[in-house]
């Protein structure tokens, strides 16, 4: 007897698709077994027919979106080709077509997932989205499913592949900033344009979705203050080693009394904490719950297998759907509107780097201005101290965000005061 199988589509053969092509093939026998039916690529969207692509039967290549999307026999379509359109528009058509979706894309996610996850409950579909945060970590499955017995109150973590290589290498072999962007960019872990990487928009993008779901109330990515690393120097650098620390891209959210606080930003992070040891683009999702405590999920955050990976288990879970028919059984989960707390009313620790003149009094002019701006001092450190000038390194207590800002644009006014040099957060 012929094996049943399930015919599926994918839209784009990039980094992710090219990934999701050779590991469905991989993995369609054993599918036979696990899931009762076989997996079957039968047409492939690119831009261009004649890219060449190692692996790949050719004849599935088409630029035609209409064949796929009216092909009855398509069942599932991968959407991996990434960007807004006209990835949305053809997700919309598959939905309203009564195909199931599978998409990597979490630009489109953070800033429609609302709508599509309607639109696939209306036409019973399932729309799947595992790859869109933090690549091959299971993530959006563990809290809609596993975790979903809790009241889940933090979510924090290193969701950029990228930035954390960066980081890294900047860290550990002393590489430029530069360089170590470039060798991220070879490995297939930065985005068509980095500017979404190095400075914070996508790891923005996935704490939007990943706190939508945690808080069970719809975070927009417009809502999500951003930060990059491109400021991150090797001085900030020496410092953090100084103190036992790392630097990282942290995004952070917290589910409040007054309101979600959300954020995207480097932290100087103590060695003790079990984030300061995910390296390389390595990522990891620390969530805390009322009932599980504290758990920590770690895995590749990017890359063409890792993320291939997460696609295919979500492909495979709509298959295992098909086989019970019981597709569309988990559909958008935010069920209340809370408010998103204005940043400047987050409370952080910081260190600050800057450049003083190397005279007597400017110590107590600085601490005058915090004091002034409700900012507790917690250490200063004063080095590289030349006939006229000095650096002065100074961390702070837990400080609203505006107060600091207020202080720190005070002593920019200041004669004494040549350059704030730096202006990190700290865990
Ligand atoms: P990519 O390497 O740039 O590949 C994009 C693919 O989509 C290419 O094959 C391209 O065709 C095709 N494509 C783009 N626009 C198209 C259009 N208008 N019509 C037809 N085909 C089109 O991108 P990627 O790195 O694989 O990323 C894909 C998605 O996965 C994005 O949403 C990304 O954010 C997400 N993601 C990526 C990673 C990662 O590590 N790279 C990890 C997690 C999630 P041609 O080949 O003909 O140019
Ligand atoms: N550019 C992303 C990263 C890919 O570096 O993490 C995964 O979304």
């Amino acid at each position: 007897m012929e094996n049943k199988k399930i015919k599926v589509a994918l839209l784009g053969l990039g980094t992710v698709g090219g990934g999701v092509y050779k590991l469905i093939q991989r993995r369609s026998e054993s599918m036979i077994h696990t899931v009762g039916a076989e997996l079957e690529v039968e047409k492939i969207l690119v831009h261009s027919l004649h890219k060449k692509r190692e692996g790949v039967d050719t004849d599935l290549l088409t630029t035609d979106w209409k064949s796929i999307v009216n092909d009855p026999e398509i069942q599932i379509v991968i959407e991996v080709m990434g960007g807004i359109e006209p990835a949305k528009s053809m997700i919309e058509e598959a939905l309203g077509a009564g195909k199931h979706v599978v998409t990597a894309n979490k630009d489109l996610m953070a800033e429609h997932g609302g709508e599509l996850l309607d639109l696939a409950a209306a036409h019973g579909c399932d729309l799947l989205f595992e790859a869109s945060v933090a690549g091959a970590i299971p993530i959006i499955r563990p809290l809609k499913q596993c975790l979903a017995g809790n009241e889940i109150s933090e979510v924090m973590g290193i969701v950029n592949g990228t930035t954390n290589y960066i980081l890294t290498k900047m860290f550990e072999e002393n590489m430029s900033f530069e360089a170590a962007l470039a060798k991220a960019t070879e490995l297939g872990y930065a985005e068509a344009d980095p500017t979404a990487d190095v400075e914070g928009l996508d790891a923005g993008r996935k704490v939007a979705i990943l706190s939508s779901i945690a808080f069970h109330s719809r975070v927009q990515f417009k809502d999500v203050y951003t930060e990059g690393i491109t400021k991150i120097t090797a001085e900030d650098i020496a410092y953090a080693k100084e103190f036992d620390c790392v630097i990282k891209l942290l995004a952070v959210a917290h589910n409040t009394d007054k309101g979600i606080e959300v954020g995207v930003y480097p932290v100087l992070l103590g060695k003790e904490h079990p984030l300061s040891s995910v390296r390389d683009s390595f990522n990891a999702v620390f969530v805390h719950g009322d009932a599980v405590d504290d758990a920590m999920f770690y895995g590749r955050g990017a890359g063409e297998m890792p993320t291939a990976s997460a696609v295919v288990g979500d492909v495979i879970d709509v298959a295992r759907n098909l086989q019970f028919g019981c597709n569309g059984r988990i559909s958008c989960t935010c069920y209340q509107d809370l408010p998103v707390k204005p940043f400047d009313e987050v409370k952080n620790k910081f260190f600050l780097r800057m450049q003083v003149k190397n005279e007597p009094g400017v110590l107590a002019k600085v601490a005058s201005v915090f004091g002034g701006h409700k900012v507790s001092i917690r250490r200063v450190v004063q080095k590289h101290v030349q006939e006229e000038a000095a650096e002065l390194v100074i961390s702070t207590e837990k400080v609203k965000e505006y107060h600091i800002k207020d202080a720190l644009r005070e002593l920019q006014k200041m004669d004494s005061i040549s350059e704030i040099s730096s202006m990190i957060r700290e865990y």
